[in-house]
């Protein structure tokens, strides 16, 4: 079990939320910033920045090099960060998190080096429609290079989730790899990785799973769900951008080859050869980005602070009223798992209104104040092909959200209803 699901059960009181997240008091537009993007990027509280300004303020070194306790500070306080999001995701020790920048170099790092020495002509990779493009792009790039074939599990008839028949049907093809998100930044949908994981080794692949949109909102357990690879970013789970990280087995970790090589990642270099440093130093070429991990590991004190399942189940509950106000509006379409089935999706609605285009959208809800993104939200399959729509506006909620913020949401979809006059 891993540190986040052993915290008390207890409301989150988004007051006092609200006053750790210093932007949460400034205002956009000349209105209260009401920030619906967590999706996107999360916003950061003072603890998280005041850590990264201590770092630099007080003890700022490189890590791994220095004979002198700055150096060592540094060193000992990065590491700490590993320890904690081991813990964190339920890993089994820091030397099976590897840090890059973010979710999409996690993926890219798992396609360019085990799918490099794993995927061959002819070999069969399965990743689902509903993957953002960083769980796409590096698959294409994979297949492009080594003439492998992707393959994708289709949404079921209502487009809220994946289709079991479908993946069944495509794991008789018995991929190398399955590639699936854990929880969709469009659709809100949570799928059920462990059961999937579960099938797809029973068909020899081996299972990465895109974390970006889970790992923020509720716990994660690597080893309950027993996939192979685990892939998240810092900046969406309060900590900076520029962090984040690839979890991957130990046993698969240590048979794959480093995609970069230069500084720390050796143990020793000579004029023609080298060997290459432990787990999970050999990934990290060069100095490391310090002030993140020091950041990502005050971000995560934040969260075990609250509690993952606190968190999961005050998103819930916003999302929950959020959906049941904005679903009783003329023209307004939701998009993902319906209300009657909130426990498998996320803080994330995403939605089209007959009549006004989503950027208009998006660009009322600014005037207001209100922070919420529209577009292809960097999954172009799923929004144009399998919803059939060029753009969606999406709201996504985290801790530092209420049902003010909600009401704020409403009340702004009613101004897009006068703007362009629509019953
Ligand atoms: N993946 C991020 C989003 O969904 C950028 O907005």
């Amino acid at each position: 079990m891993s540190a986040a699901e052993n915290s008390e059960q207890h409301d989150i009181d988004v007051s006092l939320v609200k006053k750790d997240f210093p932007i949460l008091s400034t205002q956009m537009n000349g209105k209260r910033l009401v920030y619906l993007d967590s999706a996107a990027t999360s916003q950061k509280p003072v603890q998280v920045i005041d850590a990264i300004s201590n770092y630099y303020r007080t003890f700022n070194a490189n890590i791994h090099r220095g004979i002198y306790k700055i150096s060592e500070q540094a060193t000992e306080e990065y590491t700490k960060s590993k320890d904690k999001l081991a813990e964190f995701i339920g890993a089994k020790s820091y030397q099976e998190i590897v840090y890059v920048r973010n979710t999409t170099e996690a993926i890219n790092l798992a396609a360019l080096s085990w799918g490099e020495a794993n995927v061959n002509k002819g070999d069969h990779i399965l990743i689902t429609q509903m993957e953002h493009h960083s769980n796409i792009v590096p698959w294409q790039m994979l297949a492009q290079r080594k003439g492998a074939v992707l393959d994708y599990v289709a949404l079921n008839g209502d487009r809220s989730a994946l289709d079991q028949e479908s993946l069944e049907k495509q794991l008789e093809k018995n991929p190398k790899i399955l590639a699936v998100t854990h929880a969709s930044n469009v659709l809100g949908t949570i799928n059920d990785v462990k059961a999937i994981t579960r099938k797809a080794h029973d068909r020899g692949a081996v299972v990465l799973i895109d974390g970006a949109q889970s790992c923020p909102h509720m716990p994660v357990d690597v080893r309950d769900i027993g996939c192979d690879f685990f892939a998240l970013s810092g900046h969406k789970m309060l900590g900076p951008t520029g962090i984040g990280a690839l979890y991957g087995k130990r046993d698969l970790l240590a048979a794959m080859e480093p995609i970069f090589g230069g500084g720390d990642m050796i143990r020793s270099v000579g004029f023609q050869t080298h060997t290459w440093n432990d787990l999970p130093w050999k990934f990290e070429a060069g100095t490391s980005n310090i002030e993140g991990g020091i950041g990502l590991s005050a971000a995560i004190d934040y969260l075990n602070g609250i509690g993952m399942k606190n968190i999961r189940r005050h998103e819930v509950e916003v999302t929950r009223y959020a959906m049941e106000k904005l679903g009783g509006i003329r023209g307004l379409k939701m998009y993902g798992p319906d209300i009657d089935h909130m426990e498998s999706r996320g803080g994330v609605i995403s939605f089209s209104m007959e009549g006004a285009h989503p950027h208009d959208v998006a660009q009322i809800f600014d005037d207001r104040g209100i922070a919420i993104r529209a577009g292809h939200h960097c999954a172009m399959p799923l929004v144009e092909d399998v919803l059939g729509v060029g753009a969606v506006s999406r709201i996504s909620f985290y801790i530092y959200n209420d049902k003010n913020d909600a009401d704020a949401a409403v009340d702004a979809v009613g101004e897009v209803k006068r703007v362009f006059k629509l019953q």
